[in-house]
């Protein structure tokens, strides 16, 4: 793992950096994005980059980690909506281009058809990911095999209670969800994981400097080849 600290806006940045470098030598990539608080100022760079015409994603294609079971596209608390409007209404993708997973699969099998279209689209050059208070990444929360392909998980408490915030009250926030799994994540070619602030400290050491267990799902990010690990001087306080 490559670990990048600074700034939140300096890695920001440089984060933002890796999509013009990808997009310039490579227009038609394949982008695996994540919602969450963390990536927002990312989304707000490229915004401002495509604005500025320094990078298009009009041949790009993304695929997004993860949705709520139950949540229509409409719901302002989908991840649909959240990527509709922090990130795609304001770049030049094409909105059949991106993708979402349905939030209406009835099984695993239904699920897993992501996988499925992800290796139809050739694959995710670039895949971004936050972090969850418990090592979750997209919601494979600890525990989840490593062989996992997009799937239906139940979500823990904390996470629900970590999410509540979005809601009116905890009763509104949805039980499952479903997600790109881990396997789905480490077949991306480069990952780029992001971490802000002290609430993220912990998490980070164990995942970046801890021995890789499937009780810290982030963790098994170690043993994939091109991770970069964007952290803001808080989040990286831990380390040593
Ligand atoms: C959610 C998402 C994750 C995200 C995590 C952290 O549970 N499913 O993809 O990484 O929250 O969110 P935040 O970036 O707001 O801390």
């Amino acid at each position: 793992m490559k670990v990048i600290v600074g700034t939140k806006e300096e890695v920001v940045r440089k984060a933002a950096q890796r999509y013009v470098e990808l997009l310039n030598r490579k227009p038609e990539a394949v982008l695996g994005l994540a919602t969450g608080s963390t990536p927002l100022d990312l989304y707000a760079e490229l915004a401002r980059l495509c604005a500025e015409g320094k990078l298009s994603f009009a041949k790009a294609k993304s695929f997004n980690l993860d949705e709520y079971i139950g949540l229509e596209g409409t719901h302002d608390q989908s991840y649909r909506y959240f990527m509709d409007h922090n990130l795609f209404e304001h770049i030049d993708i094409r909105p059949e281009n991106t993708h979402v997973p349905s939030g209406f699969v009835k099984d695993d099998a239904e699920a897993e058809l992501y996988d499925a279209e992800i290796a139809a689209a050739g694959g995710v050059d670039l895949q971004l990911l936050g972090i969850g208070n418990n090592g979750h990444i997209g919601f494979n929360e600890p525990l989840t095999p490593f062989t996992s392909l997009t799937h239906i998980v139940k979500l823990t408490e904390s996470t629900r209670e970590a999410n509540k915030r979005f809601f009116n009250s905890i009763d509104e926030v949805p039980t499952h969800a479903v997600t790109m799994g881990i396997h789905t994540v480490m077949l991306a070619k480069s990952i780029i994981l992001m971490a802000f602030g002290t609430g993220k400290a912990e998490i980070i050491k164990a995942t970046v400097e801890g021995r890789p267990t499937i009780s810290v799902p982030a963790s098994l990010l170690q043993l994939h080849e091109d991770v970069e690990v964007y952290l803001d001087h808080d989040a990286a306080s831990l380390l040593s």
